[in-house]
């Protein structure tokens, strides 16, 4: 299968329009067509390995899910829910159109003060300052075309698509699917969201107009009126999933599974004997250079010095929350789960915090398959049952 579109190291001049980072290099109609029929042919190739009634996570991109689902549903998949991970932190991708006109006539900018970001104003032992890749626009400039603070049509990323599907049933019930393959069921009780010690959960009617439906009247109608087995565990999982900016914003977090964006130390933890790379965080031209003029690159906040200097890791929270949902009982043996498209290795070591007994990681860089091992025997340590000296 051809993937040139998902390595950030491999553009091609058909695929990438020169100002375009990765994730968002499909930009006619055909790369996007081209797209979906690749996500079809890893959905064939993937169904091959899955038993009948197999759950799938997938994580998908804002701008591009809807080829994901339908190129995994052209291979048979059935999509059976969208879960959205909304987090606060993204950047928001854009060009400034004000600079690309004065650049384009060489009208003069009138310089409003130094920005604070460049990389004259940040310090010279930092890594980044050495490199020399971060902050070169350094001033803060206003032009007079009449289209400043006008952008390329991008918003501040601030949520994931995790697409949900289910292999075919081959015809099978999902008891049928259970029983035989161990396939096609969603751990709830493992999944819950605990409402913490001494908390009661009221996830059910409440309100005096719900409960006289039911038969209750006040002043009792404002009491749970009825429990189900399970609850006392939790609240029953969500398609919505939080950081800590956006919980705030919405003010009830208990409600729903939080989890923040992946860490520096996260990401980079096991890998400390790997040679510094840069993850790019800005926007690339085909060759890979920094693109001058476009707003993260102007902020100097868009390139930083990894050990993983994977573009996409996920946080082991996230990704052991997601395998907890989709583990079978212990009835089942082994548990199996297959991770295509590995790259350093989180849904793999979120699968194995888990409690999956083996897990199956595909990977075509080389380079990404180093650090998924490395992260892998780092996170090890830390399995019940082993003991902290163990590596
Ligand atoms: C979105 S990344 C997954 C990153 C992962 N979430 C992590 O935390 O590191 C997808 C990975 O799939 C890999 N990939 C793309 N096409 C592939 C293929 N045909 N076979 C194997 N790996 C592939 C890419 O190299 C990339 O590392």
């Amino acid at each position: 299968m051809n993937a040139q579109w998902d390595d950030p190291k491999q553009p091609t001049r058909n695929q990438v329009h020169d100002y375009l980072p990765s994730g968002q290099r499909m930009t006619t109609v055909e790369e996007n067509i081209a797209f979906q029929r690749a996500c079809k042919e890893w959905g064939e190739a993937m169904l091959q390995h899955l038993f009948p009634g197999a759950l799938v996570f997938m994580f998908g991109g804002t701008r591009m899910w809807h080829r994901l689902a339908s190129g995994m549903e052209d291979a048979g998949f059935a999509m059976w829910d969208t879960i959205i991970w909304l987090h606060a932190q993204g950047f928001p991708k854009a060009q400034d159109i004000g600079r690309m006109i004065d650049q384009r006539h060489r009208n003069e900018r009138e310089v409003l003060g130094r920005n604070p970001n460049s990389r004259e104003a940040s310090d010279t032992g930092n890594t980044l300052y050495k490199l020399g890749t971060v902050g070169k626009t350094d001033f803060i400039s206003r032009g007079k075309s009449g289209w400043d603070g006008y952008k390329t049509p991008a918003m501040k990323p601030a949520w994931e698509p995790i697409l949900c599907f289910r292999a075919p049933r081959d015809g099978l019930t999902y008891a049928d699917l259970a029983t035989t393959y161990g396939t096609g069921c969603l751990n709830v009780d493992g999944g819950r969201i605990s409402v913490g010690d001494g908390a009661k959960l009221t996830t059910h009617s409440t309100s005096s107009g719900a409960a006289a439906g039911k038969g209750i009247y006040p002043p009792y109608g404002s009491v749970e009126t009825h429990e189900s087995p399970g609850q006392e565990l939790g609240r029953y999982p969500s398609n919505i999933i939080l950081d800590e900016g956006s919980a705030e914003i919405l003010g009830e977090p208990s409600r729903f599974f939080y989890c923040a964006k992946v860490s520096k130390a996260e990401r980079n933890a096991g890998c400390e004997d790997l040679p510094d790379c840069i993850k790019p965080g800005g926007m690339r031209t085909a060759n890979g250079d920094a693109e001058k003029g476009h707003s993260s690159f102007d902020k100097g906040f868009q390139d930083t010095v990894q050990k993983n200097g994977h573009l996409t890791v996920k946080p082991l929270a996230l990704t052991r929350y997601l395998a907890t949902l989709l583990l079978p009982p212990t009835s089942v043996i082994p548990r199996r789960l297959l991770v295509p498209f590995c790259g350093s290795g989180s849904e793999m070591i979120g699968g194995e915090q888990g409690g999956w007994d083996q897990i199956v990681g595909v990977e075509q860089n080389p380079h990404f398959c180093e650090i998924a091992e490395r992260r892998l025997k780092y996170w090890r340590m830390f399995l019940p049952g082993v003991r902290n000296d163990a590596a």
